[in-house]
């Protein structure tokens, strides 16, 4: 199975100075997206491969497919896409993944809240038209943390969203560097100020539903504040590409010892409806190098358990998995792994991609 779909690039435009919205149309591939989700783009860059995961920005229904890319310093494939990209490139990447979102109804009349920084707007914004759209009934607060004006991606698209949803879209911008007429509404988003908004300006209580994107830091500082002023894990929803991310079950082996780490295991790989074997080390390569080793295309992008393009279900055997960033405790439990981080710890196991 072809996993890269290829796309032709649209539209491109500046959204802020380092910061481009690329409108992409899939030429085949399932392109449907959740409200929330990213694509895994790949490309070579001087006969190296670079993947890179980035967020839809469009709403489920705006008929569209974009992503907004954030030059980072240093970064090749971001720095590539700012400053080269035209409409009429083509680029490759995976269909929609990720979780970071919740299921909308017509017929709810909910609260939400959203905490952005910087780039991390890309997902909310998608998740926040969708909201808006097809739940005429609930009502949305967003709490954008930028470094100064300048550096606030989609403002103009942000005010026409408050313009066209008065009364049910609540924006406020908290702006590093750059004052504002509210002394609250400058500086960091850190635990004091979040308590102040809870106060004065965030009626807490009545959320429903909260999502956080932004740096590590920044998210864990403000997931710790919704905890403590009410919420629990099941109502925040936390996005984060290519770091840490805190607070998600590990799979343990049953015993950890010694004797388990050493000697190799015969690995079946199911994908794509096919069954392949072979043995590896017990130590020190990952099922999913191991794969890619035995020239099996399976599916990647962080390599750091951030991301869960490398999902799979294991069947048999016991795995450890060192990290985990991005499966829900249920789904660990029900046998999924991110196969990046797992080393095998049975003599035998069995991992299907398809499930
Ligand atoms: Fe991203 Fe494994 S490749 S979680």
């Amino acid at each position: 199975m072809a996993r890269f779909h290829t796309l032709t690039v649209t539209d491109v435009h500046k959204t802020i100075r380092d910061a481009v919205v690329l409108t992409l149309a899939p030429m085949g591939g399932d392109f449907d997206f959740v409200q929330g989700q990213y694509l895994t783009f790949r490309r070579d860059f001087d006969g190296e491969e670079l993947r890179r995961s980035y967020s839809i920005c469009a709403g489920k229904d705006e008929g569209i497919l974009q992503v907004g890319i954030k030059r980072v310093d240093g970064g090749t494939f971001s720095t590539w896409v700012n400053e080269n990209i035209k409409v009429g490139d083509q680029m490759e990447a995976m269909q929609p993944m990720g979780s970071f979102h919740t299921a909308t109804s017509e017929n709810d009349g909910k609260s939400y809240l959203a905490f952005a920084g910087g780039s991390g707007i890309t997902p909310i914004l998608s998740i926040l038209k969708t909201v808006l759209t097809r739940e005429p009934n609930s009502e949305f607060t967003l709490v954008y943390a930028n470094r100064g004006v300048s550096s606030i991606m989609f403002r103009e698209e942000l005010e026409d969203l408050k313009n066209l949803y008065l009364g049910r879209l609540t924006i406020i911008h908290i702006l590093e560097t750059d004052s504002q007429d509210i002394d609250l509404f400058t500086g960091r988003v850190d635990v004091e100020k979040c308590a102040l908004l809870f106060k004065h300006w965030i009626d807490i209580k009545s959320v429903d539903m909260a999502y956080i994107c932004g740096p590590e830091p920044m998210m864990l500082t403000i997931s710790k504040s919704l905890k403590d002023h009410g919420l629990d894990d099941n109502q925040i929803k936390l996005e984060l590409f290519a770091s840490g991310q805190p607070g998600r079950a590990k799979r343990k082996a049953k015993s950890v010892d010694a004797a388990s780490h050493t000697g190799t295991t015969k690995a079946t790989i199911i994908m794509d409806g096919s069954t392949r074997s072979f043995t590896m080390p017990k130590d020190g390569v990952t099922l999913l190098e191991a794969a890619i080793e035995n020239n099996i295309d399976a599916p990647f992008a962080c390599r750091a358990g951030v991301c869960a393009s490398c999902r799979a279900k294991l069947l048999e055997g016991e795995v450890e998995m060192v990290a985990n960033h991005a499966l829900e405790d249920y789904e660990v439990e029900q046998g999924y792994i991110l196969t990046c981080q797992c080393y095998p710890m049975s003599d035998k196991i069995v991992v299907d991609y398809d499930q």
